[in-house]
């Protein structure tokens, strides 16, 4: 009975053009990835500073595993609250501005944990269409009211608040939008602020570690809790929420997937001290991303591609899901790994190609990509 459900959800899924079944890669080195002997340079990844595959940090990761051991051995409220991981969220509280900070497992889980227990039924939450999934989750979760306000558009946020007036009332956004590579206008949400006094939990995951000064993020100076994860810029894996002390509290006490889910190991709190260094110091890596990543839109422009995004993700507009599945597939076989986001990750009929630079292309790949691009589009 399962099965033949099962079955037939696979089947529509591949009818209308979202069946997932990402290719196995063999191996990766820098920017290119590996598929049996095929090699292709991968505009697909996270890692925005390329930090995944530097050797130092990989040594530094090493000696922490082999001097902490493997496993924290359970949750944090059972006997998985060790100092190297209270250290490493005071570093990064101070490096970042915050109170505090507390560390999660991963940033889907980060947000689920946060949203659904800071929020309650009567409090109005109101919250950035393209936010990523795990917020949309955690609203759910939360059991509180919720409004959707058009994507960066600040007016309908605005429109929203004032139907909220007189509750509790959050705002949840991204300061760099995940799919559509654009940037919250931080200014403009500070004076939204100052005149409805919600609270404000801001997504960094993308701009932590590779935009802002020092790679410490846009969104400082209007958010109450900012969410970072270490999948990203940082090249590792896990997450930090920056959040005030009263908060860490609150969640340490009421936070399901904090409470019942094995802390990570205190090797991974030591490596991400050696990673914040790391990434506060790749100034000439977040300069070269920055160069980069205007290149390949501007490049993209001048071709006649519709092409949005201000830093390193760029979202090639396609539309229908099946041709922007064709495209990349094309592209694949001309050695080139360039991800075709459809629906639930993006709207419905507005797939596109997700490009996302790394300081660790360079510029003949930028140019590689485009006239490959080019070339397909006109085949
Ligand atoms: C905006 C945003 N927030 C959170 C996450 C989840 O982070 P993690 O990969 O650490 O679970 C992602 C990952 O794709 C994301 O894009």
């Amino acid at each position: 009975m399962f099965t033949k459900r099962f079955i037939r959800g696979l089947e529509v899924q591949k009818q209308i053009g979202l069946y997932r079944n990402p290719p196995l890669i063999d191996r990766r080195e820098g920017r290119h990835v590996f598929i049996g002997q095929k090699k292709l340079l991968n505009f697909s990844s996270n890692d925005y500073l390329g930090l995944s595959c530097s050797p130092v940090i990989s040594e530094k990761v090493a000696e922490n595993f082999r001097k902490f051991g493997s496993s924290s051995g359970s949750s944090r409220l059972v006997s998985g609250n060790y100092r190297a991981i209270k250290d490493a969220e005071q570093a990064y509280a101070q490096a970042f501005g915050y109170e505090d900070a507390l560390f999660f497992p991963s940033g889907y889980q980060a947000n689920i944990g946060v949203i659904s227990t800071l929020f309650e039924p009567g409090d109005h939450l109101v919250f950035d269409k393209h936010i990523h999934a795990s917020s949309v989750k955690g609203i759910q979760l939360s059991h509180a009211d919720f409004q959707g306000y058009n994507h960066n558009s600040l007016p309908h946020l605005e429109k929203r608040l004032k139907t909220g007036k007189g509750k509790p009332q959050a705002v949840l956004t991204e300061s760099l939008f995940s799919m559509d590579g654009d940037l919250l206008d931080v200014d403009d949400l500070k004076k939204l602020k100052e005149r409805y006094s919600f609270f404000c939990i801001v997504d960094e995951a993308h701009a932590f570690g590779a935009i802002g000064k020092q790679g410490l993020g846009i969104a400082g100076k209007v958010a109450d809790v900012a969410i970072g994860t270490f999948g990203k810029a940082f090249g590792f894996f896990g997450a930090f929420v920056l959040l005030p002390k009263i908060c860490k509290e609150f969640l340490l006490n009421f936070s399901a997937p904090q409470i019942y889910s094995t802390t990570l190991p205190e090797a991974h709190a030591a490596s991400t001290m050696d990673i914040l260094v790391m990434v506060m110091q790749s100034h000439d890596k977040r300069a070269k991303l920055e160069d980069l990543s205007t290149q390949m839109k501007n490049l993209l422009q001048d071709k006649g591609f519709t092409v949005k995004g201000d830093a390193h993700i760029l979202a090639l507009e396609i539309g229908d899901e099946s041709q922007a599945v064709a495209l990349s597939r094309k592209l694949f076989d001309r050695n080139i790994f360039v991800f075709p986001a459809r629906y639930p990750t993006v709207p419905m009929g507005k797939a596109i190609l997700r490009i996302s630079l790394t300081a660790m292309h360079a510029k003949k790949d930028v140019d590689c990509f485009v006239d490959t691009l080019v070339n397909e589009m006109e085949g």
